[in-house]
């Protein structure tokens, strides 16, 4: 491969960046890859002597089998080392390095007003006295902890308590109902769950407490009694109240198995030997939607993903040492786990750890927090960009974004219009977006730009990081060359990959190895332009078979987006006599907006003109909002089923707001 030029229309890296960045230029990018597919031995040897390894591995450094003919499928990396990933994230820096006064994390509650920075050394010390408490809830090596907790401090000093007793945890999304909590804490079947009284998100208050008590009262109907203690946070009674006023929550206590934190810290000593761990130890499992329904435990181990993590964030945030960092994302998902606690802790990166959300007290709020801490990597999802960039520049305009360097996004693919605004509005055309392309199960990111190395094209994840070896195939399980759109899969394991679904290891090895043995299969589509570039389309049942020709809900999306009423667009397919599938469109309209037939015409030209007249919508309803899941994801199987008329929706209990759906219903067309 050669430096791409192209006609498409190109944003190459400013020279600026490119001065001290790791990798300078794409001829550097090319060398360093080509080097981690070529000796993955030497390169993944270089990454690992940065860290602290209490005995070396014995092994080479990959052994796997990806290839389910020919036996079980396992991945490991350094077997026979042992380490521990809380001393490399933190006493590596506190103990060995002089990091110890550097702010770990600027805390930023809900509100403006609250605010904390924690220095490395402080939570350190926070880290121990938790790993001490949970030793003495009888916490030992292995045993899960589920942690059902809002974005505050207490939520990383547990995460890596757990990483420095060996416990593995469990992270729940706080915004998860107490059936989806109970759900996964009867699968890791964990002995603690860590929660907190209540949090304000935005204007609404949450009582955490009474989910959990919920939650667990639902464990031990279904004959599930694994969790012996439960420690609460006291996070609303002591941080959120403003002003003085503070509205009480009652607190469910069971006496016989709750705790305050706050009590136990009080005496628990700071001192705390980390436990050392095999390399290929859990670190944690991270529950994750399945088509069948059932969420999987991916999990995760000690070596390979702290390898990952590190790496990742380094060179794809060009991180050093006086950056500030703001990941937008919530802990309880793995963009958290990867590029909040895990990855920017290792690096001894400083970040910003926010409560809130983007709207709350008002839609200027992330625009507010970049210039309050002079944030210079700047980290969020495409749903949170179209939700900004219906509130106009106005609101960025009052604010000093001049220390941006480095724009990130990630979850879905980003739409050319959204990312035009990302760049030209929210980065001023100085910064550019590295569009990270992974999975909960990768790890950390596979596919992505390096931000002075990588000519972006708008809505392409570009190029695969370091020892990523992507390939596309179509459904016979052939490997296209060149130009091509199919299955994305990966030939070889990288260290950050899963190794495992929690106690169902067959169902790993169906899920993702069993459609095409030798290869790890994402689930998403993609396309290889002429240039070698990797197009997300999509997840793969996300994909439309139009009168025989493959196309992706998400080009359709792209084209819709760019008709300037339209703020955010789904389409799904719906069964079609002739066609084999056609196309169902939902818009939601910019504020002040009118659906009519002229607009509905427009659309259907618009995409025709972009994609072509097989693509031409047949239908498109208007869709004041659509259902999304808590983490901003479209929940497109409830589409199809609005699209095709079928009522039996099934478990809706991931559903942000489930009244969308009624709406939606209630407005849907019967005829074209
Ligand atoms: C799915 C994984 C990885 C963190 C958050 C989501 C989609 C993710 C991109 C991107 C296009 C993307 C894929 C993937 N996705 N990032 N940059 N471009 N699509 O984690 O919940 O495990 O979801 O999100 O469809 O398979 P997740």
């Amino acid at each position: 491969m050669v430096v791409p030029e192209s006609q498409d229309k190109m944003y190459y890296p400013l020279n600026d960046l490119q001065k001290d960045a790791y990798v300078p230029d794409f001829n550097s990018y090319l060398a360093l890859y080509q080097k981690s597919l070529e000796n993955p031995e030497a390169f993944w040897k270089e990454v690992a002597d940065e860290f602290f390894w209490k005995k070396p591995a014995t092994a080479p450094m990959l052994q796997y089998n990806f290839d389910v003919t020919k036996g079980s499928v396992y991945v490991k990396y350094m077997e026979g080392a042992k380490t521990n990933m809380c001393y490399n994230v933190l006493d590596r820096h506190v103990r060995e390095g002089s990091l110890g006064e550097k702010v770990a994390y600027y805390w930023e509650g809900n509100s403006p007003d609250h605010q904390m920075a924690i220095t490395y050394s402080q939570l350190l010390s926070h880290v121990c006295r938790c790993a001490n408490v949970l030793k003495q809830m009888g916490v030992k090596k292995g045993d899960r902890v589920s942690i059902y907790l809002p974005m505050i401090p207490e939520l990383v000093y547990t995460m890596l308590a757990c990483a420095r007793i060996g416990a593995v945890h469990s992270i729940v999304f706080a915004g998860f109902s107490c059936e989806s909590l109970c759900e996964r804490i009867v699968d890791a079947q964990s002995s603690v769950l860590v929660t907190a009284d209540g949090v304000y998100r935005g204007e609404k208050l949450i009582n955490l407490k009474q989910i959990a008590t919920e939650a667990l009262e639902k464990c031990r109907e279904r004959g599930s009694a694994s969790v012996t203690k439960c420690l609460v946070i006291k996070h609303h009674a002591l941080k959120t109240k403003s002003g003085g006023a503070c509205n009480k929550l009652q607190t469910p206590w069971d006496s016989q198995c709750d705790v305050w934190w706050d009590e136990a810290m009080r005496d628990s000593s700071e001192e705390c030997e980390p436990e050392w761990l095999d390399a290929e130890d859990p670190l944690f499992i991270l529950y994750t939607s399945g088509s069948t329904g059932k969420p999987k435990g991916v999990l995760h181990t000690v070596a390979g993903y702290l390898l990952y993590t590190s790496m990742t964030f380094k060179y794809v945030f060009d991180h050093h040492h006086d950056d500030v960092y703001w990941c937008t994302a919530d802990i309880g998902w793995i963009t958290g786990h990867s590029y909040i606690t895990y990855g920017p802790l290792a690096n001894g990166a400083t970040s910003v750890l926010f409560e809130g959300i983007p709207v709350h007290p008002h839609v200027g709020r992330f625009w507010e927090v970049i210039e309050k801490y002079k944030v210079t990597k700047f980290y969020t999802a495409p749903t949170a960009i179209r939700l900004l960039m219906k509130y106009g520049r106005e609101p960025l305009q009052k604010y000093d974004l001049s220390s941006l360097r480095i724009l990130g996004t990630v979850g879905e693919p980003i739409n050319p219009e959204a990312w035009q605004w990302y760049y030209e509005v929210v980065g001023q055309s100085r910064c550019p977006i590295v569009d990270t392309f992974w999975q909960t199960e990768t790890g950390g990111h596979v596919l992505t730009p390096l931000p002075a190395a990588t000519p972006l094209k708008p809505g392409s994840a570009t190029f695969p990081f370091f020892g990523v070896e992507p390939t596309i195939l179509n459904e016979h399980g052939e490997e296209l060359e060149g130009e091509a759109e199919g299955y994305l899969v990966f030939r070889r394991p990288w260290p950050g990959i899963m190794r495992t679904v929690f106690k169902n290891h067959e169902r790993f090895e169906n899920t993702y190895f069993k459609k095409f043995p030798g290869f790890y299969v994402t689930g998403d589509g993609c396309r290889r332009d002429k240039d070698g570039y990797y197009w997300i389309t999509g997840r793969i049942d996300d994909m439309l078979n139009v009168s025989g020709h493959l196309m992706s809900t998400a080009e359709v999306e792209a084209a819709l987006t760019e008709h300037a009423a339209v703020a955010e667009a789904a389409v799904v397919s719906r069964p079609h006599k002739v066609k084999g599938e056609s196309l169902y469109c939902f818009v939601t309209l910019k504020d002040s907006r009118e659906f009519s037939h002229t607009l509905v015409d427009e659309l259907k030209r618009l995409v025709r003109e972009k994609i072509g007249p097989i693509a031409t919508p047949d239908f498109i309803q208007n869709a004041p909002a659509l259902p999304k899941t808590r983490s901003g994801k479209i929940m497109r199987r409830i589409l199809r089923q609005i699209a095709r008329n079928d009522k039996d929706l099934g478990d809706l209990s991931t559903l942000a707001d489930p009244k969308v759906v009624e709406v939606l219903f209630s407005q849907r067309y019967e005829a074209a």
